[in-house]
């Protein structure tokens, strides 16, 4: 059993070592934080962002606010945190794009591998290759061929260079060799607005942001980019079922702060984002909504540093023989 004295040792070490840290580091958080996503309000990102956020509030016990800052496929957000005051206060949760958009953009704002602090990984989302519902092509193999036959007249739906529905949308054009015409949007939820308006054909958009549509028969599914169907969408085929040998593609998403920000407000975050995702009702959620929270043990900065350097150097190439860049 500890004696007195050294328990008080301890105490004192504890305090010690508790009052070396700045006082903002003791009390973090101590008022509002702000989460910006890159991508408009209603889309995707904003979901699981909304999601996330609000179980990690109640774990600080300060509010996390989330603020849309869409436009350039997500790089304005990133570069709005990126410019941020490195307080604690200010996280970016963003996806993809932000690996792909290292290459696409040869004059981005920020140093994508300089920029940030990293929190952790928060999911992977399947995509979806959906169109307005009266869209003629039944199947995968029919709507192949039918936009092959149609090229110069089909659109296709975006959220920018840089957007995970453009990655997908380019992987899709390049796997049935027929560039098609491209409408941006800052974000697939209005995009999708536009699709259940008939406006846009097809687009290729995340899970969290069709699968209501799908089950409501308000839009055509043709194909998830997960290696296996969805419990959510037990109907829609794999894209590798329809044909597309290899097609799948995840969206791992996860969350940022700007460079030196304290390692002690990137660990408290880490840890309220690991509750979070243990958090019954997110797990319900994203259950719903076609995806699974990241493994806690990947909530880390360690993992998401890893996970965007090996997605710049995966992706690098490819959008260098496509050739398609930014600007
Ligand atoms: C969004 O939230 O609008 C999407 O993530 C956009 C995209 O990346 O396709």
């Amino acid at each position: 059993m500890k004696t007195l004295s050294a328990v008080l040792g301890m105490t004192a070490a504890a305090a010690m070592s508790l009052s070396s840290l700045p006082a903002s580091a003791q009390t973090y958080p101590d008022r509002t934080i702000t989460m910006v996503v890159p991508f408009s309000a209603g889309g995707p990102t904003d979901t699981v962002a909304r999601l996330v956020a609000e179980s990690m509030s109640k774990d600080l016990g300060q509010q996390i606010v989330v603020e849309n800052v869409g436009g350039a496929g997500g790089t304005l957000g990133a570069g709005r945190v990126a410019q941020a005051d490195p307080d604690g206060y200010t996280i970016l949760l963003h996806h993809i794009g932000m690996a792909t958009s290292a290459t696409l953009y040869r004059k981005l704002a920020y140093d994508t591998l300089n920029a940030f602090e990293y929190v952790g990984l928060v999911t992977d989302v399947p995509m979806t290759i959906v169109a307005r519902k009266d869209f003629e092509p039944t199947d995968l193999k029919g709507l192949v061929d039918y936009v092959k036959a149609n090229k110069d007249t089909v659109t296709v739906a975006n959220a920018g260079i840089g957007a995970a529905s453009h990655l997908c949308g380019m992987l899709f054009m390049s796997a049935i060799e027929t560039p098609l015409t491209t409408v941006p949007y800052k974000g697939t939820g209005p995009a999708m607005t536009d699709l259940l308006g008939g406006q846009v054909d097809i687009m290729c958009d995340q899970t969290t942001n069709t699968t209501k549509q799908i089950q409501g028969g308000t839009i055509k599914a043709y194909a998830v980019t997960s290696p296996e169907r969805l419990a959510v969408l037990p109907d829609v085929p794999t894209a590798v079922e329809g044909g597309l040998d290899g097609f799948q593609v995840g969206i791992w998403h996860g969350v940022y702060a700007p460079k030196g920000t304290p390692s002690e407000a990137t660990e408290r975050l880490s840890k309220s984002l690991q509750v979070a995702l243990q958090d019954p009702n997110v797990v319900a959620r994203f259950a719903e909504l076609g995806t699974v929270p990241s493994p806690a043990a990947d909530a880390t900065p360690a993992a998401l540093k890893a996970k965007l350097e090996g997605e710049i150097a995966r992706w690098k190439p490819v959008i260098e023989a496509a050739g398609q860049y930014a600007d």
